[in-house]
């Protein structure tokens, strides 16, 4: 029997969901929780019809003091140790720095720091006394680039950037063999993705369908031959996203930099293209 033990915050559905897959075909018997019970339970049925007997899951609210404790115990009574923690949990809203609620901004602390905070105050033990492990907490690339129309989700995470690296220190300090890392993903296809591409007033139906626009005009815009055609049609596409940035009272910085990049796609093209400085003679 693999004794692995891992659990992983918020797993039901999108990453986490594919995260859980992939370790129990690494041999890991995983502890699902999710706020989403039936969501969570499919999860787990479906990854015990893969592998008998790897998957279990737990309701939970992740921003629950007293249930983190319970699942704990839970882990450690039935699995005896715990060896991967995965801080998965998240929400995102729409809101700038001048629209966002203050209501919005704690919902994303509770959900995606209060949860990494109370997962870390109480598995480190039960990592520690597992022979270490480690933990990772799933952050963005919004730590580093800063997304004003995603303003609060961009504080949590950035304060999750900062306790990843306390987590680790403290671990290494003690030699608790317990490493804690940060994922900083890009934006990937999960429901949480099509939530907020909804709330900029696109259907998800259009998703795929923007994609392909935007790597069509850029091709045309790479290939010499088709880079005027591909300038032409970037500038109408930059045009669209400018509008949806003042249709969500996105921060200036998002509205000017919509014609900031269309001014460089023209000036590229101008130092590249003969014709088009002979044009503009
Ligand atoms: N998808 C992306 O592009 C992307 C990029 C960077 C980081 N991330 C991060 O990856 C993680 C997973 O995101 P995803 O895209 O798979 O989203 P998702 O919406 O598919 O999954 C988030 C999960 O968290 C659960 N959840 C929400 N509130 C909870 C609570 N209070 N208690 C317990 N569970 C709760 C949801 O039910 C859901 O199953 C998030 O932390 C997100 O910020 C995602």
């Amino acid at each position: 029997m693999v004794c692995r033990g891992w659990s992983r915050g918020g797993a039901a559905s999108g990453l986490g969901k594919a995260d859980a897959a992939a370790l129990v075909q690494e041999g890991a018997k995983v502890v699902i929780t999710d706020i989403n019970e039936q969501a969570g339970r499919e999860l787990e049925r479906a990854l015990n019809a893969m592998t008998p007997g790897s998957a279990f899951f737990l309701a939970q609210d992740v921003s629950s003091e007293s249930r983190w404790q319970e699942v704990f115990a839970e882990i450690r009574r039935r699995f005896g140790g715990l060896h991967i923690m995965v801080n998965n949990a998240g929400m995102v809203v729409i809101g700038t720095p001048e629209s966002a609620t203050l209501e919005q901004f704690h919902a994303h602390l509770r959900v995606m720091t209060d949860s990494v905070f109370l997962a870390c105050k109480y598995g480190i033990g039960l990592m520690k006394d597992s022979g270490g492990g480690s933990i990772i907490n799933m952050c963005s690339t919004a730590t580093h680039l800063g997304y004003p129309v995603f303003y609060a989700y961009t504080a949590a995470k950035g304060a999750v950037r900062s306790m990843t690296k306390a987590i680790a220190v403290h671990c290494q300090m003690n030699h608790y063999n317990v490493r804690c890392n940060s994922i900083h993903a890009g934006a990937i296809d999960t429901p949480m993705v099509v939530k907020a591409t909804q709330e900029l007033g696109y259907p998800e139906s259009a998703i795929v369908g923007i994609g392909v626009v935007l790597l069509v005009c850029t091709l045309l815009y790479l290939f010499p031959r088709t880079s005027i055609l591909g300038a032409i049609l970037l500038t109408g596409y930059l045009g669209g996203a400018l509008a949806s940035q003042v249709r969500v009272q996105a921060s200036w910085f998002n509205v000017v930099f919509a014609f900031v990049f269309a001014c460089v796609v023209w000036g590229g093209l101008w130092l590249r293209d003969p014709r088009v400085r002979q044009f503009l003679r």
